[in-house]
């Protein structure tokens, strides 16, 4: 264990698995006061128990939500704020895609409120716990490809939707958040970049029928699955988390704000999709629009 992040606490959302749990412990191996976010009791044991083993350090604590729903994340924030104080990164790791749509129970679709709003609520939620820690930093992880485009009639699939494509928009749109947010936190001691990690064979992926593919690339996802484990097995997990590990840690980023970053952890250009000013207001929009709106309850798949 290494001291760079000493008296640094953090929190990791999507932290018991997949790429979230190795950032978990890679900044645990760094020093690092580690909250690690999931939902399941018995995997966050386990995990804690895993990584403060791994990691040689026995600060790392779990705290469960569904971040699927609003209420949930906002309770979470509150939790963490209650019994942290000061929170000095946050990384909004997990993501989710989901093979045929779904609504929560709250009446938003599952991966927009998964990818795009947890995250912008997360953010509103912890921003006094972060600001007081201040120099602090936000993370938020992006997936998919970078040159799609944001649907602005469909950005919950209510018009169509083929599971990766959706997944995609979400994390075009949560990067467009992101930049809005971005702009919003200057000069407030929060800095606020997006990583992408590159790809990891994790349960996001692992469990989605062939149903959920581009129809173009549906014939090779079953001669391509049994080499997945074997090239993008623990080992792709562990480089995958090097973008935010790197965001989260490195005292050469400490005033790098507004910046999108790929899994060689270089600057890029942030996809035209983010940088049309349209697609950003209106994502910002239906944000604003679905955090203030009431909650309704319903449960049943669109
Ligand atoms: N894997 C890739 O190839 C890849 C590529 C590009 C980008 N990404 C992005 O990288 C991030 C991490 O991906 P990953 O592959 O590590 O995913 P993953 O393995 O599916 O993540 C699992 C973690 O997310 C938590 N989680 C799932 N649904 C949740 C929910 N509704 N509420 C709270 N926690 C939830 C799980 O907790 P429980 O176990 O308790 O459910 C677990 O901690 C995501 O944002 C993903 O989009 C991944």
């Amino acid at each position: 264990m290494t001291e760079l992040m000493e008296g640094k606490t953090v929190v990791v959302t999507g932290g018991t698995a997949g790429v979230g749990r190795e950032t978990a412990c890679g900044l645990a191996r760094l020093g690092a006061q580690v909250v690690v976010v999931g939902r399941d009791g018995d995997r966050a044991r386990t995990a804690v128990a895993e990584l403060r083993r791994d990691a040689g350090n026995d600060r790392v604590e779990a705290v469960l939500a569904d971040l699927t729903l609003k209420r949930n994340v906002r309770e979470l924030a509150e939790r963490i704020a209650a019994r942290y104080g000061e929170i000095h990164v946050l990384i909004n790791n997990m993501g989710v895609t989901r093979a045929s749509r779904m609504l929560t129970p709250e009446g938003i679709e599952t991966t927009f409120a998964a990818n795009v709003l947890a995250p912008y609520l997360l953010v509103e939620g912890l921003l006094p716990t972060l600001i007081r820690a201040a120099p602090a930093r936000i993370i938020n992880i992006t997936g998919g490809v970078p040159h799609g485009s944001i649907d602005l009639d469909n950005l919950q699939g209510e018009r169509s939707y083929v599971a990766l494509s959706h997944y995609n928009q979400t994390k075009l749109a949560l990067m467009a958040m992101s930049y809005t947010t971005a702009e919003r936190l200057r000069g407030s001691g929060v800095t606020l970049n997006v990583a992408y990690p590159g790809h990891a064979y994790t349960s996001i992926n692992k469990s989605l029928p062939v149903s959920a593919y581009p129809p173009l690339a549906r014939p090779i996802v079953p001669l391509l699955r049994p080499l997945m484990p074997i090239l993008y097995g623990h080992r792709a997990a562990v480089r995958a988390s090097r973008s935010s590990v790197y965001l989260a840690s490195d005292p050469g980023v400490a005033d790098l704000h507004g910046t999108y970053i790929n899994s060689s952890c270089r600057a890029v250009t942030w996809p035209a999709a983010v940088l049309s000013q349209r697609n950003r207001d209106a994502v910002g929009a239906i944000c604003e629009q679905l955090a203030t709106a009431p909650t309704r309850s319903t449960g049943q798949a669109a």
